[in-house]
């Protein structure tokens, strides 16, 4: 039986691919930085809490960091240990290039020493591209210009991976991934903050959702899907980067106006506000990825859709808000 190390499992691409590794039958073990009760949702949710063995890390903590590594001797490692949310970076970049950078180093180093046989996955992301209004879609060979200390600290950790397999001969490799959502996603991200204010409006919760820039653009995929391609990326001969998305772009309006018609309202303008506090000192007006490489080496295409991504995550919401008789 192989055995994975998944960092960040409660989040919510730990807890799908949890789920994913599980059924491919791995020995899965996981790691997070905080094990309470209310971080665990999404592995209850999936029904995997306790198939998995959890351990309580902190990827600023290079001792617990080498002995996670040494004690679960895996075969293959996911690295989606992260501090995820873009807005929250300008205000906190010291913590978020801790363990978004360095904590990728720490794991890169401890892999090095202690399995250098073992093959690992760095979960970098579009947000690397920076630049808004390109006039074409991203792919792997579009420059980097990372606009956020959340962005930046992705860099350092995709060129680490790139670094250690070049300069070590480790199988490392990164998968750029555009946005990914699902009805396990954080609410602190604008679909969810969207699925879960119509949801509450639906039911008479809430008469409104604050929002920041509305017209931003992006590649949304379902999460589910993409955990999939991590996994593949694993199982090739080479290790490579691949972008991951849809290609398909939609702006936040888009997916208001869906969410809404998802409970019968039309003109959903009377329920959002526009709210400055929500706007970024620099915003990605559009991102949108190429993922031809993805499909022709990995065979790997998304299942669903935009709209379908959207209509799970209202009702979803809405089935967690309705009280059960
Ligand atoms: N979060 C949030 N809240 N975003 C808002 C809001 C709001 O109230 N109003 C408008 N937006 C806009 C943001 O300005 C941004 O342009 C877009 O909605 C998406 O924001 P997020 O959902 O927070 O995601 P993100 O694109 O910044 O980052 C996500 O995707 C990246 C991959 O491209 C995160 O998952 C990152 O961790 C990931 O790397």
């Amino acid at each position: 039986m192989k055995r994975v190390l998944i960092t960040g499992i409660t989040g919510q691409d730990g807890a799908y691919l949890s789920e994913f590794l599980l059924n491919k039958g791995y020995e899965v073990h996981g790691s997070a930085h905080d094990l309470s009760a209310d971080k665990l949702w999404r592995l209850d949710e999936l029904g995997v809490r306790e198939k998995i063995a959890l351990r309580d890390v902190d990827m600023t903590d290079e001792a617990s960091v080498n002995a996670l590594v040494k004690s679960v001797q895996p075969d293959e490692i996911y690295n989606l240990a992260s501090r995820s949310f873009v807005a929250a970076s300008w205000n906190a970049p010291l913590p978020t290039a801790d363990v978004n950078a360095l904590g990728t180093l720490r794991l890169l180093q401890a892999m090095r020493e202690l399995c250098p046989t073992a093959k690992f996955y760095q979960a970098s992301t579009s947000e690397m591209y920076g630049s808004g209004n390109q006039q074409h879609r991203q792919d792997e060979d579009t420059p980097l210009h990372p606009k956020s200390p959340y962005a930046v600290s992705k860099l350092f950790a995709h060129w680490m991976t790139i670094n250690y397999r070049e300069s070590f001969g480790l199988f490392a490799c990164c998968g750029i991934l555009f946005n990914h959502e699902s009805p396990l996603r954080g609410l602190d991200f604008v679909t969810r903050k969207i699925s879960n204010g119509v949801a509450r409006i639906h039911l008479g919760l809430s008469d409104h959702i604050s929002l920041g820039n509305m017209d931003a653009k992006r590649d949304w995929g379902f999460a589910g899907d993409y955990v999939e391609v991590m996994w593949r990326m694993l199982q090739q001969p080479v290790a490579e980067e691949f972008v991951i998305s849809t290609g398909k772009t939609h702006s936040v309006r888009d997916f208001l106006a869906f969410a809404f018609r998802e409970v019968g309202i039309e003109d959903w303008t009377k329920y959002v506000k526009s709210d400055p506090k929500y706007l970024r000192p620099v915003e990605l007006q559009e991102l949108s990825g190429k993922n031809d490489k993805a499909k022709r080496v990995l065979g790997w295409e998304p299942r669903v859709s935009f709209e379908e991504l959207v209509t799970m995550m209202v009702r979803r919401d809405i089935e967690r808000l309705t009280p059960q008789t």
